[in-house]
């Protein structure tokens, strides 16, 4: 068991702690799960558990396609042990389609195909509900040099080249995604945060299907299923090498598994 010091992140969904080494992090998922700046909040059981092995799942094959990240490994069902990094306070959002917080503020229909990929940034910041920012603001503020904003936009570019065909061959239409940046002490930037379905939208190909945390912020229903399919379309497109060692990636999709997840989602 990795030994837990300071906190260092106190989130609703994820929790970062210090290990007692300078170089390394734990990061915790826990089963909550909030939206609207946590006006709306709720207990979705085993979503620490769904959202840390989609999470590995997904760093594990963004690492295999050449994208540096700071995951090391899965410690535990709900923790990763991954390094520490400088965090850079601006998420990049990925749209391959138009949806949510898009399609309100321009008028436009969920589930439009923009003719090429929409990348936002966004300033992370609570108070002022993360706004939306341009390259200029994020270099004039002082955030980050345009020399790291190519960085971070060709390494964007490249995770959804790599992600987009893979979630394509299981079925699953990746919408949009939210993802974050670190500085390594040198300065390198690599990927860090997390992607799941509380930071990224997955449609069934097929029918429209939504699963991911839309289903709560929609009073959809149904929420810990939905993690549990994006589960399992990792696990078919990881195994064997990509499912957490020791993790109970059997029993989360076995029926067993099912039953015993209480009736709140
Ligand atoms: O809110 P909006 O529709 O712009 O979100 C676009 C994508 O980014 C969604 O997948 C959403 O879950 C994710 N996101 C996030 N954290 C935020 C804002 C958006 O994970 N603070």
């Amino acid at each position: 068991m990795m030994e837990k010091k300071e906190i260092i992140y106190n989130g609703e969904s994820v929790k970062v702690f210090g290990t007692g080494s300078p170089d390394h992090v734990l990061v915790c998922f826990t089963d909550n799960i909030t939206a609207f700046n946590k006006i709306k909040r709720a207990v979705i059981a085993d979503k620490g558990k769904l959202n840390a092995a989609i999470s590995t799942m997904i760093f594990n094959l963004l690492e295999k396609g050449g994208i540096k990240t700071h995951f090391i490994r899965q410690v535990s069902a709900t923790e990763q042990l991954c390094r520490r990094v400088e965090d850079i306070p601006i998420e990049v959002i990925v749209r391959n389609v138009v949806a949510g917080s898009m399609a309100a503020r321009l008028g436009l229909e969920e589930g439009l195909r923009p003719s090429s990929t929409i990348y936002d940034l966004c300033y992370k910041n609570d108070d002022l509900c993360d706004p939306v920012i341009n390259d200029y603001h994020a270099i004039a503020l002082g955030i980050v040099t345009r020399e790291e904003l190519d960085v971070i936009y060709g390494m964007t570019e490249r995770i959804n080249a790599i992600l987009l065909p893979l979630f394509r061959s299981v079925g699953i239409d990746l919408v949009d995604f939210k993802i974050e940046f670190g500085r390594l002490p040198g300065g390198e930037i690599i990927l860090a945060d997390e992607i799941n379905p509380d930071s990224a939208r997955f449609w069934d190909a097929e029918t429209g299907e939504k699963y991911d945390k839309d289903r709560f912020r929609r009073d959809m229903g149904k929420v810990g299923d939905a993690y549990r399919t994006i589960y399992g379309k990792l696990v078919s497109l990881c195994h064997p090498d990509g499912i957490p060692e020791g993790y109970p990636s059997a029993e989360l999709l076995s029926d067993g598994w099912t039953r015993n997840i209480q009736d709140n989602d």
